[in-house]
């Protein structure tokens, strides 16, 4: 297969990211923010981090409390995950946007409406480019009722959103395998 050489721009960064919505607390009133630089780094125990420019005013509430919350938006609340993270704090008020209530972590804002909520503390955080890097380890889940079934979480329920590097917000395919399962099928290429 022939193949294009090209730069490290985001622009040809073909992966999805989440698009998960950041909760702090600044000058004691929640704020939000969100971003598509989150994922895990320890799955066992539970590890995320999350990359917020600098400047940007939710890491004031970060740097403070040592805590913050990431809410996973289902496609219904797109909209207003849209605009926290198109205006900043440092101008605008945000923490009317959502319903927040608060849980073992009193000072990490979790967004009601949001199916799923991750409470999280500070382990480590690095510089990296204009990014701080949270590595916070997770102390929390909370989930509605209705996503899960008994242990189960039911990702389609869930519905989260995915963010690729030309702005478009997708949901969620279909499923095209099971993880671990599909190596079975696996059959080496024949030695030429
Ligand atoms: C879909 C989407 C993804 C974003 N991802 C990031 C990100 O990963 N890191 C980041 O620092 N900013 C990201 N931003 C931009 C911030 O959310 C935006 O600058 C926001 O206004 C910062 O708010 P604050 O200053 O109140 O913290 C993203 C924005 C959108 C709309």
């Amino acid at each position: 297969m022939e193949k294009v050489h090209l730069p490290p721009k985001y622009r040809y960064f073909a992966a999805p990211h989440p698009a998960v919505v950041i909760g702090t607390l600044v000058h004691g009133k929640p704020t939000y923010n969100t971003v598509g630089d989150f994922g895990i780094t320890c799955a066992n125990p539970l590890h995320i981090y999350v990359a917020s420019v600098k400047t940007h005013y939710t890491n004031q509430g970060i740097h403070e409390h040592g805590t913050f919350s990431v809410n996973i938006p289902s496609e219904g609340q797109l909209v207003a995950t849209d605009y926290v993270g198109a205006v900043s704090g440092h101008s605008t008020d945000k923490s009317a946007v959502f319903d927040h209530f608060f849980g073992d972590l009193k000072s990490a804002p979790l967004i009601s409406e949001m199916p799923v909520n991750l409470e999280c503390e500070v382990l480590h955080t690095l510089l990296v480019g204009t990014n701080e890097v949270f590595i916070g380890t997770v102390t929390g889940i909370y989930a509605q009722k209705d996503v899960m079934e008994g242990e189960r979480m039911d990702i389609e329920r869930v519905n989260p959103i995915t963010l690729f590097m030309d702005s478009s917000y997708r949901t969620i395919g279909k499923p095209v395998g099971t993880a671990y399962g599909l190596a079975a099928q696996f059959r080496p290429k024949p030695s030429p």
